[in-house]
């Protein structure tokens, strides 16, 4: 039978020495996947307000990021955190040496049909905001049918999945598949760059098939596993699209080219973007790296 590796052991086996506290700031983010899961039937409710981005924000939403800085916090381990509910930075820890990018819930409309919502994180050792090329990591949570834990650092990729046992390593080092098979593009068609309804036309063409589920992570976690292209895209009134670069857009970049492909938004990786404000949006398409490149073609 095979070795049931759990989530602690791998990463003390991989994480030893001064890479210990990044060891336990992952196993925290285990936990805190864990607490979500267990609130989130009872968080079905719209709460009374609106986030940065004026958007409606749920009772999950609220409690899922007041309880993650709160949980982070108690750790000593992290400095700062930037949040998609918070409109600044929120320093956590002065001794602290992570810092930490969140969408503490994202998806959050897929609650009213049970569809899937997940949670993500960036980690920094530089100071908030920075670009996504500095990460040294980058993990989400999927509260999926099976709750998985998919964590990045440098060129290698797994998933956890949550068992009896606690989080047991599902897949080692994944690698997006080639060629890939699937797309999923948010916004309405109407509304896409008529360079960009080309292409997505010619994936039809030759056959990708549409998969889009109204969350980040999910769509995301799709084509990591079946290669293709997600994208939230600029869209003629929105030409920054819908998607945060610093919670969202940079730890999903990071995930997808340490697993061999490759993000941009049109010209560059998204990784390789300069933040201008904490609550900047970008437009954002991540897969594998010919059809990256092809779009970024186009796109030109
Ligand atoms: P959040 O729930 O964190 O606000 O994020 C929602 C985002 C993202 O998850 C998804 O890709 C996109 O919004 C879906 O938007 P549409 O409803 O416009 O398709
Ligand atoms: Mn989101
Ligand atoms: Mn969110």
């Amino acid at each position: 039978m095979a070795e049931v590796i759990t989530l602690e052991k791998y990463l003390k086996r991989k994480y030893g020495g001064a890479d210990e506290k990044f060891a336990d700031l992952i196993l925290k983010m285990g936990e805190i996947g864990e607490r979500i899961k267990d609130e989130l039937p009872n968080m079905r409710g719209k709460a009374d307000t609106k986030n940065v981005f004026g958007e409606i924000q749920l009772v999950a939403d609220k409690w899922a990021d007041k309880f993650i800085i709160d949980e982070f916090r108690a750790t000593g381990l992290v400095k700062a955190m930037a949040s998609e509910e918070q409109e600044d930075v929120v320093q956590l820890n002065d001794k602290g040496i992570f810092n930490i990018t969140l969408d503490p819930l994202d998806g959050s409309s897929n609650m009213k049909s049970n569809n899937l919502v997940g949670t993500m994180f960036g980690i920094y050792k530089e100071d908030l905001p920075t670009k996504g090329r500095n990460q040294i990591g980058a993990a989400y949570i999927l509260y999926g049918p099976v709750m998985s834990l998919v964590c990045a650092t440098k060129n290698r990729v797994n998933k956890f999945f949550y068992t009896k046992k606690g989080f047991i390593l599902k897949q080692e080092n994944i690698k997006l598949p080639e060629p890939g098979i699937l797309y999923g593009a948010g916004g309405l068609r109407k509304d896409w760059l008529p360079e960009f309804r080309k292409y997505i036309e010619g994936l039809e063409a030759e056959g990708y098939k549409l998969r889009y589920g109204g969350s980040f992570v999910g769509d995301f976690n799709q084509i990591l596993h079946y290669g293709g292209i997600f994208a939230y895209p600029a869209l003629a009134a929105k030409p920054n699209g819908k998607l945060r670069l610093l919670a969202e857009s940079n730890p999903m970049s990071y995930i997808i080219e340490q697993a061999g492909g490759a993000s941009t938004n049109g010209k560059i990786s998204i990784l390789d973007i300069e933040p201008e404000s904490v609550n900047q949006r970008i437009p954002t398409y991540v897969g594998n790296k010919g059809l990256i490149e092809k779009l970024e073609k186009i796109l030109s």
